[in-house]
């Protein structure tokens, strides 16, 4: 008992550990993944349905998307982008770990008659004789990985984006980051069952790395026959790191806002939003 809440308590050093697959694809959770993104008002998962249209209408304005638009969404989860981009006709690929949400998207696009290449596979992995006129990775979803795995996916990134071709990624801001605060709750089934259909105890402990600028939910599950953790890390950003950070991989960053739908940015915003080309070779 002593080990074990010693474990709860203790800190791990930045990005130790990578648990995201257990979120996304274990059997009760991510059934619970897929009720928050197909809820139209909650945002665990998917932003809120009037801003996913919004988004869109800005997307399709600012980068041309129709027929020869080739799109690769990375992270699509089940699709609530991916299948408006091929309503517009665009050649749509759609690449998510996560089991349950591939399978629910390619029925989407099978019952609306629409073809959406779908990848069931881990991004940082991404191989194809593809290249792209634009890359996605909306909600957040550079912030859960480690420096060295944001490297992994920007080179992924370069060697499949076209010469003219553009990315568009949002993360959270340093605003984000000092609105965050160090905790630990206790809790019967915390959060109302989320983390397992059997009878469970969870901690949830909030531990702040000021200097990396980032932030870990660390989730232990205590169930009757077996007990175990959840890494959810954050990384925050500032202008200044996005720079560096882009260009050290053959990027420069060409427009930003406060959010994928265009909207102008301000310093006080929570979310910086990107658009990144690959940088003019010297000369
Ligand atoms: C916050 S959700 C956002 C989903 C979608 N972009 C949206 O806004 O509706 C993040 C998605 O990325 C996927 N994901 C996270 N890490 C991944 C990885 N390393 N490889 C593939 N998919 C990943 C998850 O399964 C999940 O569907």
């Amino acid at each position: 008992m002593f080990e074990f809440l010693q474990q709860v308590d203790c800190k791990p050093a930045p990005f130790e550990f990578y648990t995201a697959e257990t979120l996304w694809n274990d059997e009760h959770i991510s059934q619970q993944m897929l009720k928050f993104h197909l809820n139209p008002d909650l945002e665990p998962a998917s932003r809120n349905q009037g801003f996913i249209e919004a988004s869109i209408d800005w997307m399709k304005e600012r980068f041309g998307i129709g027929p020869n638009c080739h799109i690769a969404d990375f992270g699509c989860g089940p699709g609530l982008y991916t299948l408006p981009f091929a309503q517009l006709g665009a050649v749509v690929t759609g690449i998510d770990f996560s089991r349950r949400s591939i399978v629910y998207a390619r029925e989407q696009a099978f019952n609306k008659g629409l073809e959406v290449d779908y990848r069931q596979q881990n991004y940082l992995d991404f191989e194809s004789d593809q290249r792209f006129d634009l890359i996605s990775l909306i909600y957040c979803d550079f912030c859960p990985l480690s420096p060295a795995q944001r490297k992994r996916l920007l080179g992924v990134f370069h060697r499949h984006l076209n010469d003219d071709g553009a990315v568009l990624l949002d993360v959270f801001s340093l605003q984000a980051f000092e609105s965050r605060q160090e905790s630990t709750t206790f809790q019967h089934r915390l959060m109302d069952g989320f983390w397992s259909e059997q009878d469970y105890f969870g901690f949830l402990k909030t531990m702040k790395y000021e200097e990396e600028k980032v932030c870990l939910d660390k989730y232990s599950i205590v169930e009757e026959a077996r007990q175990w953790l959840v890494y959810n890390w954050l990384q925050y950003f500032s202008l200044t790191s996005l720079i560096r950070e882009f260009s050290e991989s053959g990027f420069e960053i060409a427009e930003y806002y406060s959010d994928v739908t265009g909207n102008a940015y301000h310093e006080d915003s929570a979310v910086i939003a990107l658009v990144v080309k690959k940088a003019r070779k010297a000369g």
